[in-house]
């Protein structure tokens, strides 16, 4: 696991885009898996400003989303899939009969999750799969838990992501899911390269066990650890108690 820290969530941003405009030019119908939330929102601007300069064309790119909340459907500001039509899908060329994404409405959440399971593994795998960081250790909404997933699956979503992620949902009037379709720790594993960007204060005990702790799915991300290709970007907040003779 290649650990950097750097001065701030812009040359975070710009480091990670690099990487994901590099893959992209360099295969054509590369598969990307992205993220949603705060930590890649940077990210995902320098990739529209290098869009714009005709830098990069998504037109050909295949995309999986690592979650979606149960009961939301596409149109709701607070789905993930509206995330990333606002945030990048909708700003490029973006292909949507290429985007995939887990339905949080669909009626049989086994059959759903088998369905993109099924989609990963036709697409040829993931190149690129780029992560945030849960303050208790989450990625993807692999939650704290005795045992890692493999598959695609349904989750309960733990007071500490409730907490972090409720403002989203107070701020339109609404009561935030309880439950998410996500994918597993194997689909996150079988990436072919793995990006994970935290930035600010409240990731650095995450970020600690993540590059400190030992491999345990009472941290999720320390599963990381055992994968060849992972680069970890960090600010010197979400770093900041990292010891120094790392
Ligand atoms: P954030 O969420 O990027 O909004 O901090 C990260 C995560 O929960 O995985």
């Amino acid at each position: 696991m290649k650990v950097i820290v750097m001065d701030n969530a812009l040359e975070i941003s710009k480091a990670a885009s690099d990487i994901i405009i590099k893959q992209v030019n360099n295969k054509h119908g590369s598969v990307l898996g992205f993220a949603t939330g705060a930590s890649p929102v940077e990210t995902y601007k320098r990739i529209i400003e290098a869009y714009e300069r005709n830098e990069v064309s998504l037109k050909y790119i295949t995309t999986f989303n690592l979650d979606e909340y149960v009961g939301l459907d596409r149109e709701n500001v607070n789905s993930y899939f509206y995330f990333m039509k606002d945030n990048l899908f909708g700003k490029t060329d973006v292909d949507f009969s290429r985007v995939n994404f887990l339905s949080g409405t669909a009626e049989n959440m086994e059959a759903e999750c088998e369905r993109y399971s099924q989609k990963i593994k036709e697409s040829g795998g993931i190149d690129i799969q780029l992560l945030g960081i849960g303050t208790n250790g989450h990625i993807g909404f692999n939650e704290p838990g005795d045992k890692f997933a493999d598959g695609p699956f349904a989750v309960k979503l733990t007071q500490s992501t409730i907490d972090s992620n409720k403002k989203y949902f107070e701020a339109v009037g609404d009561t935030m899911p309880e439950y998410a379709l996500t994918m597993g720790i194997g689909d996150i594993m079988r990436s072919k390269k793995i990006i994970l960007i935290a930035t600010g204060e409240s990731k650095a005990k995450a970020v600690k066990e993540l590059v400190e702790g030992e491999v345990s799915p009472a941290c999720p991300a320390t599963i990381l650890k055992l994968h060849a290709d992972v680069t970890v970007f960090l600010d010197k907040e979400s770093a900041a108690l990292l010891s120094k003779d790392r």
